[in-house]
């Protein structure tokens, strides 16, 4: 039976020093180029010394007109060489793997900051969101085909820098996961209809990563247990998508869950027999690992040691995805291996404003603060007032959306 400290090997024979997982974050920290910066040095120079034995990176975007937030880093040729290099060695020190997550928002991506929206299907959002959101238009086949060939370049430019692994987010209601869903995806041609046809989006870009990288280097995939969403991606086709991942040679699935317009990914939505369970896709990973060999990271809801070392010794995931946790405390599994911690508590954001409250962007926004502040090298600050850090992000993206229309 594993245990939090032991070793994991990948299917590719990579070698993992421990079960922690530092999941995704968006950084927002690259500069007004959509270049790395010395932030980001600075934060992953942080996180490699957490003794997690892998640190993900938030989503670096393929395509400059394809931004999800302002402040992301992009990565569709050499330009950033030598910036890449410096965040990648700063990152892997202590043994640490590091992995660059890569994505394309597709049309989850607030009004403002790009000139067009594209996604598989013209499909609006949910009414409430819609004022947020622009329509996207249908992308063609050809657009496609591109796509899949900036995540390849993409990954290809990570190695190159020195990143470890790399991973696709295929989760949280991004390109990738609007193709796999039924509701977002009513294409007729070979990219829509059948489960089949809504995976080959992300089956391609799998199989053109792996060209351009190779066997003997990482490739991981975030997916949704389910989109959460009335005629949306099920737990059923979720399964179905591992079982095929499993077998193309998959190194790692990390498991989330859910949208903007549904964000089950930070807890909102869970069902309260789920949350006792303190991970909120656990049961969904038990049923993952019937069908799939491929290792697992549960993301989302641990909080505790017990917690953490059940989960791993029940056997029910290889790893464990820590996200807000790393962003108030950046050295967790370091403390929790030496027995100096047992435990955190995290409180739901709130700002009193409903809008704001109902959907995860809050939740964000006041983790984002505190990146910022461990970029800027300051200690993290559990007291900062949640309208405080949402005034500040406001005041930062708000420029930088006025910055993007003058483009
Ligand atoms: C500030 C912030 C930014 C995030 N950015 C990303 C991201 O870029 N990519 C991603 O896959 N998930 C992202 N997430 C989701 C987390 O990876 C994770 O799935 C979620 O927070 C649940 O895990 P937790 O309970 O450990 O925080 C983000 C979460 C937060 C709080």
């Amino acid at each position: 039976m594993a245990q939090l400290q032991d070793k994991l090997i990948l299917p590719n024979g990579v070698e993992i020093k421990n079960r922690f997982f530092k999941a995704a974050m968006s950084e927002g920290m690259a500069d007004k180029n959509n270049s790395p910066t010395e932030k980001l040095v600075r934060l992953y120079e942080r996180w490699a010394e957490s003794e997690s034995g892998i640190v993900v990176t938030g989503n670096v975007m393929v395509d400059k007109t394809a931004l999800g937030e302002p402040r992301n880093v992009v990565v569709e040729n050499e330009k950033d060489l030598d910036l890449l290099k410096r965040w990648a060695k700063a990152g892997t020190k202590n043994a640490t793997h590091l992995w660059m997550q890569i994505n394309h928002p597709g049309k989850q991506v607030f009004k403002g900051i790009v000139k067009e929206a594209v996604a598989p299907s013209q499909v609006e959002f949910e009414p409430k969101l819609q004022r947020y959101f622009p329509v996207a238009r249908e992308l063609q086949e050809k657009e496609i085909l591109d796509i899949i060939q900036r995540f390849a370049t993409t990954a290809k430019i990570a190695k190159k820098a020195g990143f470890s692994g790399v991973q696709l987010h295929g989760a949280h209601g991004y390109l990738i996961s609007q193709f796999l869903s039924p509701r977002h995806n009513k294409r007729t041609d070979q990219w829509g209809g059948s489960l089949e046809n809504r995976m080959r989006f992300l089956l391609e870009i799998y199989k053109r990563v792996r060209d351009e990288v190779g066997h003997s280097f990482p490739i991981g995939v975030k997916l949704n247990s389910a989109d959460f969403m009335k005629a949306g991606f099920s737990e059923e086709e979720a399964l179905q998508v591992i079982k095929t991942l499993d077998q193309l040679g998959i190194d790692l699935i990390e498991i989330s869950g859910g949208s903007y317009e549904s964000p089950n990914m930070t807890g909102l939505n869970v069902k309260e027999s789920t949350k006792k369970r303190e991970a909120y896709f656990l049961e969904f990973a038990t049923e993952a690992r019937k069908i799939s060999q491929a290792p697992l990271v549960v993301t989302g809801g641990f909080r505790t040691l017990s917690g953490m070392q059940e989960a791993i010794l029940e056997g029910a995931t290889s790893m464990i995805g820590l996200a807000r946790p790393m962003a108030v405390y950046p050295h967790l599994p370091k403390e929790m291996l030496e027995g100096k911690r047992e435990s955190i508590e995290l409180k739901p954001r709130k700002t009193g404003i409903k809008l704001i409250d109902q959907t995860a962007m809050l939740e964000l926004t006041w983790y984002s603060n505190q990146l910022e502040r461990i970029g800027k090298g300051k200690d993290t600050k559990a007291s900062l007032s949640p309208k405080v850090a949402l005034i500040q992000t406001l005041w930062k993206n708000g420029l930088d959306v006025f910055q993007m229309r003058r483009v």
